[in-house]
C-alpha cells in the first residue's frame, strides 16, 4: 500500500517532520487525514479489511466508499515523518456512511479527531470542492491568542495577523476562523467546525487547543496555518519589545486587496 502514498502531492508525510520541527507536534498532538479514493485502484478496492467495522459517530452521506488515510491516535508527528504506514492506516468507509474498516497496512486505529476530520470531508465533498487534505496541530503562538476573549471576536485576530506582514492575507486570504472551546475528539467540536468552515474559512482556531485546516494537499494546509502563526509571532515579537505593533494600514491593506485580487 506504501504506492499509494508515494509521490502524491496531496500527501506529503515530509509535512509531520515539519510540524515537530516548529514545536507544533508535542508527543502525539495534531492528526491529519488525507483523501485518498482518487489514487485507490480496482486491484486495491478487493482488499479485505483486516480490522473493524467501527463506528464513526455521525453519519456522512457524501462518504461512501471513501478511501482516507489517517494519522494514527496516539502515534507521533516525528514518527509519522519516517514511517507512514507504522503510524497511520488506509481506512475504507463503508456502505451505511456511519462506520469504517481498516485496510492497510496494519490495524493502526485513526486519530480521536477522525468525528471532526470525517465530517470535513463530508462538507468538501458535497460542496464539489477539490480540497482532499486536513490538518489539526498545536501552534503555539495561535493557541496563545485563543486564550484571550479580544482575539476571540470573529476575525479581530484575521485583521491583527492580516496587517502584520502582507503575505498573509496573500497566503490565507480567507482568514482565520474560531471555534469555542469544546471536548477534544467530540461530535460537538465536529459540528462546530464545519460551521466555521461553512462561513468560508479554510483555517479555523479550536480555542485554547490548535487549529484545524483544509486545503487541496496537506503541505498547502501547513502553509497556512505557517503563514498565520509567523503573523502572530511577528505581533508578539513587537509586544517584548515593549510596543503594540502599528499593523498595515487600511489603505494599506486595500491596495493588496486591489492589486492581488483578494477577497475584502
Ligand atoms: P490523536 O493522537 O488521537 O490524533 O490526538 C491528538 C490530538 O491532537 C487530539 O486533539
Ligand atoms: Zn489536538
Amino acid at each position: 500500500m506504501d504506492s499509494i502514498l508515494k509521490n502524491r502531492p496531496a500527501l506529503k508525510a515530509e509535512v509531520a517532520g515539519y510540524l515537530w520541527q516548529k514545536g507544533w507536534a508535542e508527543r502525539n498532538g495534531g492528526n491529519i487525514t488525507v483523501n485518498v479514493t482518487e489514487f485507490v485502484d480496482e486491484g486495491m478496492k478487493a482488499l479485505p479489511a483486516i480490522s473493524g467495522p467501527r463506528p464513526i459517530g455521525k453519519v456522512l452521506p457524501h462518504l461512501a466508499g471513501a478511501w482516507f488515510y489517517c494519522k494514527g491516535t496516539q502515534k507521533r508527528m516525528r514518527d509519522l515523518a519516517r514511517d507512514p504506514m507504522a503510524n497511520g492506516s488506509i481506512i475504507r468507509i463503508r456502505p451505511d456512511c456511519a462506520s469504517y474498516e481498516i485496510v492497510a497496512d496494519l490495524p493502526v486505529a485513526p486519530t480521536s479527531e477522525l468525528p471532526s476530520h470525517l465530517a470535513v470531508h463530508d462538507y468538501l465533498l458535497a460542496k464539489g470542492s477539490p480540497y482532499r487534505a486536513s490538518l489539526h496541530t498545536h501552534p503555539i503562538e495561535l493557541v496563545a491568542l485563543t486564550h484571550s476573549k479580544k482575539w476571540m471576536e470573529k476575525d479581530a485576530a484575521t485583521r491583527m495577523l492580516w496587517s502584520m506582514i502582507p503575505e498573509t492575507k496573500a497566503f490565507c486570504p480567507r482568514g482565520l476562523g474560531m471555534v469555542p472551546y469544546m471536548l477534544p475528539s467530540s461530535v460537538e467540536l465536529a459540528d462546530a467546525t464545519i460551521r466555521a468552515i461553512d462561513e468560508d474559512y479554510d483555517v479555523v482556531m479550536w480555542e485554547k487547543h490548535g487549529v484545524f485546516a483544509v486545503d487541496t494537499g496537506i503541505m498547502d494546509a501547513f502553509d497556512q496555518v505557517d503563514v498565520l502563526n509567523k503573523a502572530a509571532q511577528i505581533y508578539i515579537a513587537s509586544r517584548n519589545m515593549g510596543f503594540e505593533p502599528e499593523g498595515m494600514s487600511d489603505a494599506q491593506m486595500k491596495e493588496l486587496s486591489d492589486v492581488f485580487n483578494l477577497p475584502k
